[in-house]
C-alpha cells in the first residue's frame, strides 16, 4: 500500500515524500554518467579530449590526474553522503572521508590550478575557476578539521559546502548547455560571455546559494520539531 505525503509512517513520524528520500542512487547514477561521458576520451593518449598546451608538457599528465583524484572524491562523496552507512557503518565513512579529502578533493583542487595556468581559458575565466579552487580546498580543509575537533554540525554544514563545489563540474556543463541552447538568447549571450561566465562563476554560485538555502531550510524545520516535541532548543536553557 502507498502512503499519501501526509499520511504517518509506520513509526508515527509523517511520510516523507518521494523527494526527500534517500537520493543517493540518482546522485551516484549522475556523478557516474559524467565520468563515462568525460573520462574515456582522456584515455587516450594526448591527442584526447580538449586541446593542450604546447608549450607545457605537464599539461596531459596534470589532467590525467586531476581527473583521477576527482574520480576518487565522485566515487567517495555518494559514500560521505549516504545516511544508512554514515548510521551503520561509521568506520568506513571515517575512511572514505579521509579518502575523499587526500585521495579526492584537495588534490584534485590543486592541481586544476597548473590547467588554469596551461590551458586556455580567459583571465576572467581564470580568476573564477581559481575562486572555486580555493572555496573547494577551505570548505574541505575546514569541515575535516571540524570533525577532528568533534564538532560535528559545523562538519556537517562545511561539507555539505564542499559537496556543492565538487559537483560543481557537473552544474557547469549543465549550466552551459543550457545557456547555449536557451531559444532565442543562446548564441548572442555565448558571443558576449565566452562560456567564461556560466562555467568559471555563475555555476558554483548557484550551487552554494542551493546548500546554503537547504541548510537554512532544514534547520528551521529541526527548531520547529524540537519545540514541538517539548525538547530544549540548543542554546536555550531549561527553565523549571
Ligand atoms: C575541485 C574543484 C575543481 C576545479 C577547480 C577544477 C578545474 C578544472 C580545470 C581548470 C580544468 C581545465 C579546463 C580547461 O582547460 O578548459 C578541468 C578539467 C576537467 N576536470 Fe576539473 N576541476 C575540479 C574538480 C573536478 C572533479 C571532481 C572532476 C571529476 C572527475 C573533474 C573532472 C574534470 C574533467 C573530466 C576535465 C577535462 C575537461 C573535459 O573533458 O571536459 N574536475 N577542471
Amino acid at each position: 500500500m502507498t502512503q499519501s505525503p501526509e499520511s504517518p509512517s509506520a513509526a508515527g513520524r509523517p511520510a516523507r515524500r518521494w523527494w526527500a528520500r534517500p537520493w543517493i542512487v540518482p546522485l551516484a547514477v549522475l556523478l557516474g554518467a559524467f565520468l563515462l561521458w568525460k573520462v574515456p576520451p582522456w584515455l587516450g593518449g594526448e591527442r584526447a579530449a580538449l586541446p593542450l598546451n604546447p608549450g607545457v608538457p605537464l599539461h596531459y599528465p596534470l589532467m590525467i590526474l586531476h581527473i583521477g583524484f576527482g574520480t576518487i572524491a565522485f566515487a567517495t562523496v555518494c559514500l560521505q553522503l549516504w545516511p544508512w552507512l554514515r548510521a551503520r557503518h561509521p568506520a568506513v565513512h571515517r575512511v572514505s572521508g579521509r579518502l575523499y579529502v587526500f585521495a579526492g578533493m584537495l588534490p584534485t583542487a590543486l592541481l586544476s590550478v597548473g590547467l588554469i595556468l596551461a590551458g586556455p581559458l580567459t583571465v576572467f575565466g581564470k580568476i573564477g575557476t581559481a575562486v572555486w579552487a580555493t572555496l573547494s580546498i577551505v570548505t574541505t580543509v575546514v569541515g575535516f578539521v571540524r570533525a577532528r575537533q568533534r564538532r560535528f554540525a559545523d562538519h556537517r554544514r562545511w561539507m555539505l559546502y564542499s559537496f556543492a563545489l565538487v559537483t560543481n563540474v557537473i552544474t557547469s556543463r549543465a549550466l552551459a548547455y543550457l545557456v547555449l541552447y536557451l531559444p532565442g538568447i543562446g548564441p548572442d549571450i555565448i558571443a558576449f560571455t565566452h562560456f567564461q561566465v556560466e562555467g568559471p562563476w555563475l555555476s558554483w554560485m548557484v550551487n552554494l546559494a542551493l546548500v546554503h538555502w537547504w541548510l537554512r531550510r532544514t534547520a528551521r524545520r529541526r527548531r520547529a520539531a524540537r519545540a514541538g516535541s517539548g525538547r530544549p532548543l540548543p542554546g536555550h536553557a531549561q527553565v523549571g
